[in-house]
């Protein structure tokens, strides 16, 4: 059985990360979604909000699951004997900060191997962080996160999110 486990904060997630999702749960067996719990990011979303966002998103998708994990990633990867992680790649500056994290995974568990996907072209520019500042200048991000993520961010910022068009 081969299970992935697709890796993030996630705070929100975007379409770019959904894209990932889908075309990975056709080549795994089961797809687990990792929320990392505690991070040296500060969030906007709690924990909980990250879940319920990534849960509603991903209700079309089988053989998937959501999960939070605290510390290690590679050790939450084995804890659920999990083979793989899955990481997007969207530009080349991606690559270097992507290289390092597989080389300590690898380093730290030798049969957990990563796996990149290249992202969409349509969704090479995204990141949790641009949302949310477009979001809170009240910019639209229509198409670019589902429903459930722009009402919430609309909720967060007590804004009219999306009134505009791109
Ligand atoms: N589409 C759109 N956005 C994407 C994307 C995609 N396909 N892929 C990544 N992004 C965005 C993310 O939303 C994130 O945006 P932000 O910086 O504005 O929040 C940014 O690109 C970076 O993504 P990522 O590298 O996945 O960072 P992350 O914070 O979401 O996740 C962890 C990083 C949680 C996987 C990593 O910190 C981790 O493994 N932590 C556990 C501790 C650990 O084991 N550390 C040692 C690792 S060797």
């Amino acid at each position: 059985m081969r299970v992935a486990v697709y890796p993030g904060t996630f705070d929100p997630i975007t379409n770019g990360h959904l894209d990932i999702l889908e075309r990975a749960v056709n080549l795994f067996d089961q797809v687990i979604i990792a929320i990392a719990e505690d991070n040296y990011k500060q969030t906007l979303f709690t924990l909980e909000e990250r879940r319920y966002l990534v849960e509603q998103a991903c209700k079309h998708l089988p053989r998937m699951e959501v999960r939070t994990f605290d510390g290690l990633l590679i050790d939450f990867v084995q804890s659920i004997n999990a083979n793989v992680i899955v990481r997007g790649l969207r530009a080349v500056s991606d690559f270097e900060y992507e290289m390092q994290m597989a080389m300590m995974n690898k380093k730290l568990n030798h049969n957990v191997e990563t796996i990149f996907l290249m992202s969409a072209s349509k969704y090479s520019f995204l990141s949790s962080s641009i949302i949310k500042q477009v979001a809170l200048l009240d910019g639209s991000i229509k198409g670019l996160v589902p429903v459930e993520v722009e009402e919430a961010l609309k909720g967060k910022y007590m804004l009219k999110a999306g009134t505009r068009e791109g």
